[in-house]
């Protein structure tokens, strides 16, 4: 019956990331070391300047996340590092060092998927509720997760293509605005009426995955036969579009799934979680087509990528007898 305390290391895209949580759920510390600027001009994440970022913080962070959390690292039952997917030079910072430092002070290593990261955020906030479903939405990932139980996943849709997150950014650009566009779009949607008439992928019949490349395709289409016409679009009008199918597409196939799976909990989570529109209609559809159904929304720190979501993962993982060794490899394309 004793505290467990883990240390969870993020570095997969662009934050640098170290935290202490206390038995999954109490976060003792959650340092984030953001990039963002470095990337902005070059309009997205460029993975050389990501990796060179996370070596020259990653030390400070993981320093700053133990002081902050007033442990040693003789208090530490385990070290939970994101393994995968990601960027592989961003990961193998991250994994490295957990290999390091679990070496050197003779803790056990574990590694934790992304994805299952921002799962396990939910139980920072409150008690996981099975069967669940979880909607991972970010710049990188587009996923329908049911889980049964805890620590089995099982990916039910995913994107074909571009991420909700990425086809933001990427009409978010198209307009003109600056990176990351998805809280600028989100913005100018709600100033403007969804007049503009753009495709829904809707995929085959019960299917779960997700499309938006034809919707991006759909809007710079738009946007270059007015401007070749000499017309102007209204960029409100245009946000306020493209945000509609992307966020009746997300919350339809969401709500389908947790029809059909019959869960107890719905979970958002990634940046996208972010999104005023969604986070709206998924509210109320949920009330009016799923009463009995809990949706839960992390506050947006731990929906975006920090690592008191992975030591979470990492803990139950430990708890159920998980451990990884010093052959702990950095996969971008882990699967869950
Ligand atoms: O989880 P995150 O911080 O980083 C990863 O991609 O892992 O997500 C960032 C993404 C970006 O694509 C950003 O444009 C999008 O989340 N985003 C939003 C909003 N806030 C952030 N997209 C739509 N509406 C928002 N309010
Ligand atoms: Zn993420």
């Amino acid at each position: 019956n004793e505290d467990v305390y883990v240390l969870g290391i993020e570095t997969s895209c662009d934050e640098t990331a170290a935290a202490v949580v206390k038995n999954g759920r109490a976060i003792l510390s959650n340092v984030v070391a953001s990039q963002m600027e470095s990337h902005r001009r070059f309009g997205g994440v460029v993975p050389e300047i990501a990796s060179r970022h996370h070596v020259e913080q990653i030390t400070l962070v993981i320093e700053e996340a133990m002081q902050q959390a007033k442990v040693s690292f003789t208090d530490l039952q385990a070290i939970a590092v994101t393994a995968g997917p990601g960027l592989v030079g961003a990961l193998l910072v991250g994994v490295n060092a957990a290999k390091a430092l679990a070496f050197a002070h003779g803790i056990p290593l574990v590694g934790v998927h992304h994805i299952a990261g921002h799962i396990y955020a939910n139980q920072l906030v409150s008690e996981m509720k099975f069967p669940l479903l979880a909607l991972v939405v970010s710049g990188g990932h587009t996923e329908l997760v049911y889980m049964e139980e805890h620590v089995k996943f099982k990916v039910i849709g995913e994107t074909r293509d571009d991420a909700a997150g990425e086809a933001y950014d990427k009409v978010a650009r198209a307009l003109g605005l600056p990176y990351p566009g998805g809280p600028h779009i989100d913005r100018l949607a709600q100033e403007g009426e969804p007049t503009i008439d753009l495709p829904r992928a809707w995929l085959e019949e019960g299917s779960y995955d997700f499309s938006f490349s034809g919707l991006k395709s759909a809007v710079l289409n738009t946007l270059h036969r007015a401007k070749q016409r000499g017309e102007e679009i209204d960029p409100k009008q245009m946000a306020a579009s493209f945000q509609a199918s992307v966020v009746e597409v997300l919350t339809t196939k969401t709500l389908q799934a947790a029809k059909q799976y019959r869960v107890r909990q719905v979970l958002l989570a990634g940046g996208v979680a972010a999104n005023r529109g969604l986070r709206t209609a998924l509210g109320e559809r949920m009330r009016q087509e799923l009463p009995g159904v809990e949706l839960v929304i992390p506050p947006l720190s731990l929906c975006t990528d920090n690592a008191a979501m992975i030591a979470a993962a990492g803990t139950m993982l430990y708890w159920q007898g998980r451990r990884s060794d010093l052959a702990l490899n950095a996969d971008p394309s882990l699967p869950l």
